[in-house]
């Protein structure tokens, strides 16, 4: 077999000293066997980039770097990347900004980093590439003569066809698309809105296996909810939590970079209606909201800090007294064993997108959890997890006085019915987890191309 070459916008650290993230984990195990291969955009701009993929060996696997030029790198990642397609995709198509410059970067550097791929690339490799980031790789290695099959997991959602139809490229991100032997998606929704695009766009017809005819050829598609690594985060709160003092009260947790998909200000909306409404818990529980700043090079994301702060204080000027502080928010990134015992101790998870891809802060709260014991999830009806999560309290992140309903249901929910929701959701996440994602994934990838997903044992 060939070597299982990954393909991300971000690349794994170079000595792997970073490794906690969960793709590492998941293809860490295919990448070191055969000589695996992650590439990856190197973490700094360069004046005078390389012009050929720069190579770091680590023991496991080796990681080679693409270099952009900062103006370059700009306005395809900021630009085309987060200020189009972010938005496009999680349906804000009010935030898009367009700019020839950005869609020109976007093609350049596809196009540059295939041709850097395909000096390295043989015939029985496998490559796997990862979001939004890099649609077009394909179509440009394909071009280059590449032969190897190619696969596209795509980790945030697929809007609808009008939404997709905003973007000034849509049908040329189609033709894309249908470049990959196998497109994979986080939920039935998504994969369900390809098709229609497919039907739309290139007359694309539904195969009786499942997949997609194109013009004589078939593209595979299939839904691969992807997961963490559920026992090793399990595992990490519970050994942290043993050295760790409870919260004083009992706590609400969020968790989420500072993004407009995340519905934070609805989520404090949420807390405020919950604390007007039901005055008996003031000063009986408190919101703990950590949002890392993101993206803040983006025009859309340069408010949102603003505005969080803004309207926690002004929960905090309105409710709080001497002795209690409604919410605390911190906007830094922390390590992930202290998230993890962070979680263990809240008695509510509020997770609250207005549009998600899947949420894997969803599933960390879950198997975080104390199975004796556990907190109860509150989740939004449009993150991706909610397919897969129906034991959640699933809430309508636009609808304050429902999560009001929702925080009030959870913070009264008797041991029992605690247990059973964190039973079935514990035991749902155990069967799937990150291993079984990539695992599915390559497993298809290798598979023919006319074999659809009900041959193909997940
Ligand atoms: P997204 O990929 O859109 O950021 P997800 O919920 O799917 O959303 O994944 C976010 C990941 O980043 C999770 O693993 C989560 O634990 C981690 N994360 C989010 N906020 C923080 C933070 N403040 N500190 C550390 N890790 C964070
Ligand atoms: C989401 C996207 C990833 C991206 C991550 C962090 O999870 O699906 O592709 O890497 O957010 O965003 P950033 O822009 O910092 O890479």
């Amino acid at each position: 077999m060939g070597r299982l070459i990954v393909v991300s916008n971000r690349a794994p650290s170079i000595d792997g000293s970073s490794d906690s993230g969960g793709l590492v984990v998941a293809l860490k195990d295919a990448l070191s066997k055969d000589g695996g291969l992650w590439i990856g955009g190197a973490p700094e701009q360069h004046e005078n980039p390389s012009s050929e993929l720069v190579l770091h060996h680590r023991p496991d696997f080796d990681v080679a770097l693409f270099e952009l030029e900062p103006e370059l790198h700009d306005d395809y990642y900021l630009g085309y990347s987060n200020s189009v397609l972010w938005p496009a995709f999680h349906g804000r198509v009010d935030l898009i900004v367009v700019k020839p410059r950005y869609a020109a970067a976007y093609r350049q550097v596809a196009e540059r980093l295939a041709r850097q791929i395909a000096e390295t690339v043989r015939d029985d490799d496998l490559i796997w590439v990862h979001d939004y980031q890099l649609i077009p790789l394909a179509h440009y290695l394909k071009a280059l003569g590449v032969k190897c099959r190619i696969g596209f997991f795509l980790h945030i959602p697929l809007p609808d066809l009008q939404t997709f139809m905003a973007i000034p490229d849509w049908r040329e991100m189609v033709k894309w698309l249908a470049d990959y032997n196998l497109i994979g998606f986080q939920t039935r929704r998504d994969l369900a809105n390809m098709i229609t695009i497919f039907r739309h766009g290139l007359r694309g017809e539904l195969r009786a296996n499942g997949n997609i005819g194109i013009n004589g050829r078939e593209v595979a598609i299939g839904c691969f909810p992807i997961s963490i690594d559920v026992q090793g985060f399990r595992r990490l709160a519970a050994e942290g939590a043993v050295a760790t003092e409870p919260p004083p009260l009992p706590r609400l947790i969020g968790v989420d970079r500072l993004d407009y998909s995340k519905g934070l200000p609805q989520r404090l909306a949420g807390y405020e209606t919950f604390l007007s409404k039901y005055p008996q818990f003031r000063s009986k529980v408190s919101l703990l909201q950590i949002a890392p700043p993101t993206r803040d090079d983006v025009d859309a994301y340069k408010d949102i800090r603003s505005e969080l702060e803004h309207l926690s204080g002004k929960i905090n000027g309105d409710f709080g007294t001497i002795d209690w502080t409604p919410v605390q928010y911190i906007h830094r990134a922390m390590p992930r064993d202290e998230l993890a015992v962070l979680f263990r101790l809240s008695r509510v998870g509020l997770v609250t997108p207005l549009f998600d891809g899947m949420n894997l802060v969803a599933k960390e709260y879950v198997a975080a959890q104390d199975e004796a014991d556990p907190g109860v999830l509150i989740l939004s009806q449009f993150a991706g997890a909610a397919e897969e999560m129906t034991a959640a309290l699933i809430i309508n992140p636009h609808n304050p006085v429902g999560i009001a309903e929702a925080i009030k249901k959870a913070l009264d929910m008797p041991l029992g019915e605690r247990i059973e929701r964190h039973t079935t959701l514990y035991a749902h996440l155990e069967g799937n987890d990150i291993a079984r994602w990539s695992a599915a994934f390559l497993k298809r990838l290798r598979a023919p191309d006319d074999i659809g997903p009900d041959n193909v044992a997940r």
